[in-house]
């Protein structure tokens, strides 16, 4: 069964306590959540996502809205801090961030500086969505590269730098391209990083879809029932081979020039969402899209926990609308079999369709009751 704790050896990651000062609208706080379903609850703009994304900061180092860091501090104040302890694992840690509006971000893991940011990000990891993830079904394909990237880059410690050297030789070489006479031979030396670092990008990527697809699957057949069949794929666009890559790069070079761009590689991949056999992008509805995103979020917890040996937590910003109550019923159900630590914040909270292992908060202003 998707979701079932039987492979997983470490107790799920959690918040034990967080502690928020001078963040966005947030009172002063020190909020203590539960191991399981946490339901935060309030009108628009009380601060419910504004508490969500002060979690994600915590893990992710980076706001889930695109926020700039001085976005965060709250008006009246000159520095935000978050501090916070998280268990699972071996032991627990403490985390905490202070970020000022001159000063540089001050981050502490257990009370030194961590190391690196993957050291920080094994610490503490998240599987999120809110309401822009709903374009992870509806947009273009680069929102899905950047889903399975951010996958790789939690489970793979070396993706990132592979995909960063990736991308710095694209640019360089569309940058190239631009010019008046492109020098083919500057050219070429672009064409060996991007066809190495391309083809571990892409193989790393196809893999991992070949381990995802069956688990979104089974996620959405288990959500939206009904007979709708879903189809996951990896669709690059060159074959993820060193060799292909260089092959495709020399022979486009005429059309590379012509439109000033690499037009082919990695970069222009898709995962390949289809409902009927019809691209689901143009296709699905509304409630189609939302269940799809939330079967590829629901996969992505399973493949982390599995890979890494603990759960993540989960956080959903407006899980529940648009989602039939029938629906939401079958998607709180599977995620009760995570047994991990889950944020949800709503409006109406008789939406949120779970009986048990459930505590209720109430915001208002920023400030959080129970
Ligand atoms: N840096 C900041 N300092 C103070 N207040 C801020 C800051 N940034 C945003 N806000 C305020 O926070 C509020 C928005 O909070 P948030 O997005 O958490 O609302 P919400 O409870 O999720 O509402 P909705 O149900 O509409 O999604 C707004 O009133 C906004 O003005
Ligand atoms: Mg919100």
């Amino acid at each position: 069964m998707l979701l079932s704790d039987s492979r997983i050896a470490e107790a799920p990651t959690r918040v034990a306590v967080l502690r928020a000062q001078g963040f966005r609208n947030l009172a002063s706080l020190t909020f203590e959540p539960k191991p399981h379903f946490n339901v935060i609850h309030g009108d628009n703009g009380a601060g419910k996502s504004n508490l969500l994304e002060a979690i994600y900061y915590l893990g992710a180092l980076k706001s889930f809205r695109g926020a700039k860091t001085e976005d965060l501090i709250g008006l009246d104040s000159d520095t935000a801090l978050l501090d916070a302890t998280i268990t699972g694992g071996a032991a627990p840690h403490k985390l905490r961030i202070e970020v000022g509006r001159s000063e540089r971000r001050r981050l502490q893991l257990d009370g030194k500086r961590p190391r690196s940011s993957s050291v920080w990000h094994q610490t503490v990891q998240m599987v999120l969505f809110h309401p822009g993830d709903l374009m992870l079904a509806a947009g273009a394909p680069d929102r899905r590269r950047a889903f399975l990237d951010r996958m790789l880059e939690q489970i793979n410690p070396i993706y990132g730098s592979t995909l960063a050297s990736y991308e710095k030789a694209l640019r360089s070489r569309n940058r190239l391209l631009k010019e008046e006479r492109t020098d083919r031979r500057s050219l070429r030396a672009y064409d060996a990083i991007l066809s190495k670092a391309g083809a571990v990008v892409g193989q790393a990527r196809a893999r991992l879809v070949d381990d995802l697809a069956p688990r979104v699957i089974r996620a959405f057949s288990e959500v939206f029932a009904g007979d709708t069949p879903l189809g996951v794929r990896y669709v690059p666009r060159v074959e993820p081979t060193e060799e292909a890559i260089a092959h495709s790069l020399e022979r486009s070079f005429e059309k590379d020039r012509a439109r000033g761009f690499t037009v082919d590689g990695p970069h222009g991949d898709d995962l390949e969402l289809q409902l009927h056999d019809v691209g689901a992008r143009h296709h699905g509805s509304q409630g189609q899209h939302r269940t799809i995103v939330l079967a590829l979020k629901t996969a992505e917890l399973d493949l982390l926990s599995e890979r890494t040996g603990r759960v993540p937590i989960l956080l959903l910003d407006d899980v529940s609308s648009e989602l039939d109550r029938s629906r939401n019923r079958r998607f709180f159900e599977m995620l009760s079999h995570a047994g991990g630590q889950v944020f949800l914040t709503t409006t109406h909270p008789e939406f949120i369709l779970l009986e048990n292992d459930r505590v209720d908060f109430h915001v208002e202003a920023g400030r959080i009751t129970r």
